[in-house]
């Protein structure tokens, strides 16, 4: 099915770059893809300018917990269909490998709108089944098990717990579970690299190259894996789509392929961050972490806690169908949005002491970092599940965990995901 990219004029102050507040070239020190601590800023925006046209991005960045939520809920008046569109535009260079190579990936969901977004939606949802998580759940214990076990065999008794046990695993559970060669993780890695760098980082046109050819690969295998399903009936989430399909379920092709190229990346690298987030935001806070040694119960609180926090993604877009306001703003039709989770998790006005980090915490489910309305996360359960059983283990095999005394962790430039480039641990022996 072809892309439902709809026609909206853009409004003249969009294309002129124009706020309704002048902000004199001062944006409160927010700097778009700069993920090392972005926190000041955003308390800065939340307090002085709420609802930014940014003319460095071309988006209209909203902070307030409460304006994020209803531009999330009012699906009708501001479209997610921008969600997957590259922030910096692709060069000619890789435009050319990615047509020459056939490619035509569309979102998997995120950026498809209604009636396309609820069609697929539901058949989605119906392969996401209590069963095949239930069945996982031993796999993702062992993994989680005999990657601590490697890192524990460490001589010297540091490692990046990222690289060590966040890495592979949320990766090896999400090819499982679609019926694909779990040995394959380099690869998806490295493919998903490309795809979160093409969609989200401000490349050049010449950085913008191995990732176009990383793309096409990636495409090309995702129809490969479906013509594969057809043919052999697997017992795995690409062959309950397939099966759907042959059932009567109106979905095309491209479409699972396109649900493949979505959940192959939306599947792991988020929870990848997660895992990663929750060791080193539960050690720089080490009575956290003490709590739950003492008492692991309290494991499902602390994780809602760090998706508020620290969420893995930060900021997410949707485009403005008709003038609009937001926060009391006027917002043009045409407007590109900003939408920035990881300030609303902070937000004083919904959650008291919002820059302190509280796993006792009653209302951190309230965060916005798995959005909200009709593309809430569908893998939510599974990124909770099987950070739930990384800490479990986590703690009753190295209770003595700590971060590397003086690590400076460093986060990737990116305008959506925060990523930790490496969490250096060390243990008592
Ligand atoms: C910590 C882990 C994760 C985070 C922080 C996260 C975050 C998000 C966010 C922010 C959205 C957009 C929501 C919106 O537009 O309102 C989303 C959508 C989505 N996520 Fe996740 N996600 C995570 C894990 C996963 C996993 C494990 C899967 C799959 C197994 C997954 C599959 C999806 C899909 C398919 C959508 C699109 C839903 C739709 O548009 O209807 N996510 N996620």
């Amino acid at each position: 099915m072809a892309a439902q990219h709809l026609d909206v004029d853009v409004h003249p102050s969009v294309a002129a770059g124009r706020c309704p507040v002048d902000h004199g070239g001062d944006h409160h020190g927010y700097r778009p893809f700069d993920m090392k601590d972005p926190f000041p800023s955003y308390a800065n925006l939340r307090h002085d300018h709420p609802v930014m046209y940014d003319e460095r991005i071309g988006y209209w960045v909203v902070t307030r917990w409460a304006d994020v939520r209803a531009v999330f809920e009012d699906w009708e008046t501001f479209s997610s269909e921008n969600a997957q569109a590259p922030v910096r535009e692709r060069g000619p260079e890789a435009k050319r490998i990615m047509q020459e190579g056939g490619f035509t990936a569309y979102s998997g969901l995120s950026a498809r709108i209604p009636p396309d977004h609820t069609r697929i939606r539901a058949i989605a949802q119906r392969a996401f089944t209590p069963r095949r998580y239930k069945a996982l759940e031993p796999a993702i214990r062992a993994n989680v098990k005999a990657s601590l076990e490697r890192m524990l065999a460490s001589p010297d008794r540091t490692a990046d717990f990222l690289a060590a046990v966040a890495y592979d695993i949320p990766t090896i559970t999400i090819l499982t579970l679609l019926g694909v060669d779990p040995g394959l993780v380099s690869t998806y890695k490295r493919w998903s690299d490309s795809r979160a760098a093409m969609t989200w980082e401000d490349l050049s046109d010449e950085e913008q190259i191995p990732h176009a050819h990383n793309l096409v690969e990636y495409w090309q295998e995702m129809q490969t894996l479906v013509a594969d399903a057809h043919a052999h009936h697997p017992d795995s989430l690409i062959g309950d789509l397939v099966a759907t399909q042959d059932a009567g379920a109106e979905i095309t092709d491209h479409e699972i392929a396109s649900l493949c190229y979505s959940l192959l990346f939306a599947g792991h690298e988020t929870t990848t961050t997660l895992m990663a987030n929750t060791i080193r935001v539960l050690q720089s806070h080490r009575a956290s972490w003490e709590a739950l040694v003492a008492d692991p119960s309290k494991i499902s609180g602390a994780i809602d806690e760090v998706l508020r926090y620290s969420g893995s993604i930060v900021a997410w877009r949707r485009k403005a169908l008709k003038d609009a306001e937001i926060g009391g703003v006027p917002v043009p039709k045409g407007a590109d949005i900003l939408l920035v989770m990881g300030s609303a998790n902070r937000d004083e006005d919904v959650f008291a002491h919002a820059d302190q980090f509280d796993i006792e915490r009653d209302d951190a489910r309230n965060h916005m970092s798995f959005g909200f309305g009709i593309h809430y996360c569908l893998g939510n359960m599974l990124a909770k599940l099987q950070n739930r059983i990384m800490l479990e283990e986590t703690i009753a095999a190295v209770p003595s965990l700590r971060l590397v005394e003086g690590a400076d962790i460093d986060f990737r430039e990116n305008i959506s995901f925060r990523v930790p480039t490496s969490v250096p641990v060390t243990w008592e022996a």
